[in-house]
């Protein structure tokens, strides 16, 4: 699901929606395209396969100006990525740009074949140009034409309409795919995402599932599903102009621990409804593949390794599929064995690790069916250089430890196994709608966590003169413990290990003492009683704990022990949750200790060499 622009002005618009879309590049497309209409009401269309600025260099080229228009990046997922398939599509006098999945497709486009519309892509949206244009001459206005189209769309979608002969409105209509309207003086605009309109306006209405709306050069009207007309609420944007600004928050990693509900809702957003998953929103064939797949071979570095290893729970738990994961820089060098319908999936924030791209090269001449990747960065080799992506879609990531990366990486992971064991047949629409829902709660359990903070800037004071620190957890919670130490390790450079909590007495028990503090990763689940047996083991050797629980798991503070209450979550979705407060520890020790938090010593955001 991509990047929508539109805008109704008095001036020349087309810059307005190139940067708008530039701004939306972070989420990843393959290629976009503008509809203007121009003084003469000419809908004049550009539209490019590749980077954005391959656009604004065509616009230039052709001189296109204009009052009105409407722009798209496109994440194909009906038609390969071509110029004929870029959006925006046309019918007659009639353009139309769209984010999401229309469901129906195929029934519409053939009662529109047989009413004599000819399609010249192979997109589903095609088919809401075509049904604009139909319904437009049996209605009074515009407004009406697309509200009779939206009552025959089923999927999740989020629209834009322009008819060359009534230039001076847009029509959008919304439904699983967000929109915001930007309100300026004498112009009003709109965006699949408010960042790409920051430059113009700071004033936005947000569409409400349902709504469709009417936007001219001095006025905005909605309509509810019903047809009914309503106000919704205009409000005053703080966003950051740029990824590239701390604005209030002393380090970027703060700053990216706290985007972190930001980050998940644009994660999640076109990629589920209330209460399923939308395979194809996944990637171009991906429901053809997902179905072939008998195992999983994720590959990642550092970070991204950790949220490889938490999700493998998940493969085999709930899809059922045989799952391996390991570090990129041990896979390229080891003679493995590629098993039979075996799909490699790359984990990377920046697409560009050198140890992953090489395991991504040296896989796909080893016979693996395909090779998708889920990363941050779009257009970076590792995108470019996989079958199919899936964008966590973050935003830019500056701080060199990652976050935001980390746990929208396990929300795309989570998505990804509920697709999976859909195709499978492992996951039936009950465990489906559990599962969704559980997501849907993220980004408020994840700002829930961000509370946590004040308690744990005090905790941190008991860590930052040790030398040594242990992390436990077990199950999908010991790769929570894995990158609560390497977030420590990276930032405060104190040296810390983790390991799976039942593997405490064969070994790490002789480290125990007072010098070194005890993580505990506890939340309630049925691995909880185990992990208080390994609780026990280390306090018989005098060891000092720290147990991040939920309100249930019945922990209670004393001499030996510090108790970290969090609220309760479901188990699907606590690795995720239980994340926030070990990366909010490794910060305030870094804090304390003074070290370089967004640039730490010998440490690169990307590395690109092996
Ligand atoms: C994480 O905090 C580090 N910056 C590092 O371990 C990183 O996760 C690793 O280098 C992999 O980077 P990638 O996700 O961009 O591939
Ligand atoms: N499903 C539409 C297409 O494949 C829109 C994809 C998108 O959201 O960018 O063209």
């Amino acid at each position: 699901m991509c990047g929508i622009v539109g805008a109704v002005a008095q001036r020349d618009i087309a810059e307005i929606l190139v940067e708008g879309l530039r701004r939306l590049e972070y989420r990843g497309y393959d290629s976009a395209g503008v509809a203007i209409v121009d003084a003469d009401c000419n809908l004049e269309r550009v539209r490019r396969l590749g980077k954005v600025q391959e656009l604004a260099d065509a616009i230039e080229t052709k001189h296109v100006h204009g009052g009105t228009g409407i722009a798209h990046t496109r994440w194909a997922t009906h038609g390969e990525p071509s110029e004929a398939n870029a959006h925006p599509h046309i019918s007659g006098d009639i353009a139309v740009v769209h984010n999401g999945i229309i469901e129906n497709y195929e029934v519409l486009r053939e009662e529109l074949r047989a009413r004599g519309y000819v399609f010249e892509s192979q997109t589903d949206t095609e088919v809401i140009a075509h049904l604009v244009e139909w319904e437009r001459r049996t209605s009074e206005t515009l407004l009406e034409a697309v509200q009779k189209t939206a009552k025959q769309l089923e999927g999740a979608y989020g629209t834009v309409v322009v008819d060359r002969k009534d230039p001076e409105r847009l029509i959008v209509a919304r439904s699983g795919s967000p929109i915001v309207i930007g309100l300026g003086v004498g112009e009003n605009f709109l965006a699949s995402d408010q960042l790409a309109l920051l430059n113009v306006t700071r004033r936005f209405i947000y569409l409400e599932e349902g709504d469709v709306a009417e936007i001219t050069r001095r006025d905005v009207n909605i309509f509810d599903l019903n047809g009914a007309k309503v106000e919704r609420e205009v409000t005053e944007s703080n966003a950051e102009h740029d990824a590239g600004e701390k604005g209030k928050y002393r380090h970027f990693m703060q700053k990216e621990i706290f985007e972190q509900p930001t980050a998940l809702v644009k994660t999640i957003e076109g990629r589920v409804t209330k209460d399923s998953v939308i395979t194809d929103s996944i990637g171009l064939h991906a429901t053809e593949i997902l179905n072939k797949v008998e195992h999983v071979q994720l590959i990642a570095c550092g970070t991204s390794y950790n949220s490889a290893m938490a999700s493998r729970y998940w493969f085999e738990s709930i899809a059922g599929v045989s799952c391996d994961v390991e570090i990129a820089s041990e896979f390229r060098y080891r003679k493995f064995v590629t098993r039979p319908n075996s799909l490699l999936i790359t984990l990377s924030q920046s697409g560009e690790t050198a140890d992953t791209l090489a395991a991504l090269r040296l896989a796909k001449e080893k016979g693996y069916m395909s090779a998708m990747t889920i990363c941050n960065v779009a257009g970076s080799s590792l995108v470019r250089e996989s079958d199919f992506a899936f964008m966590t879609r973050a935003g830019t990531e500056i701080g060199v430890a990652s976050t935001k990366a980390f746990t929208t990486q396990l929300a795309a992971l989570l998505m990804l196994v509920v697709a999976l064991g859909k195709q499978k047949g492992t996951v039936d629409k009950a465990l489906e709608a559990e599962i969704v829902g559980e997501i849907h709660k993220l980004p408020k359990q994840i700002e829930a966590a961000l509370n946590s903070e004040k308690e744990i800037e005090v905790l941190a004071e008991d860590f930052a003169d040790k030398h040594h620190t242990l992390f436990l957890g077990r199950g999908e919670y010991y790769p929570i413990a894995l990158e609560a130490a390497l977030k420590l390790k990276e930032i405060s450079y104190i040296h810390a290990e983790a390991y799976a909590a039942g593997e405490l007495k064969h070994g790490p028990l002789a480290l125990i003492d007072a010098d070194m503090p005890v993580v505990v990763v506890a939340p309630s689940n049925d691995l909880l009683e185990k992990l208080k047996s390994n609780i026990e083991e280390v306090r018989a050797r005098g060891g000092l704990l720290y147990v991040f629980a939920d309100e249930g798991a019945g922990f209670v503070s004393d001499e030996t022990m510090k108790v970290i209450t969090l609220p309760h979550v479901s188990e699907i979705t606590a690795p995720i949750f239980y994340t926030v407060p070990m990366q909010l520890l490794a910060y305030h020790v870094a804090l304390i200790k003074g070290t370089d938090v967004d640039q730490p010593r010998n440490l690169a955001k990307a590395v690109t060499v092996e």
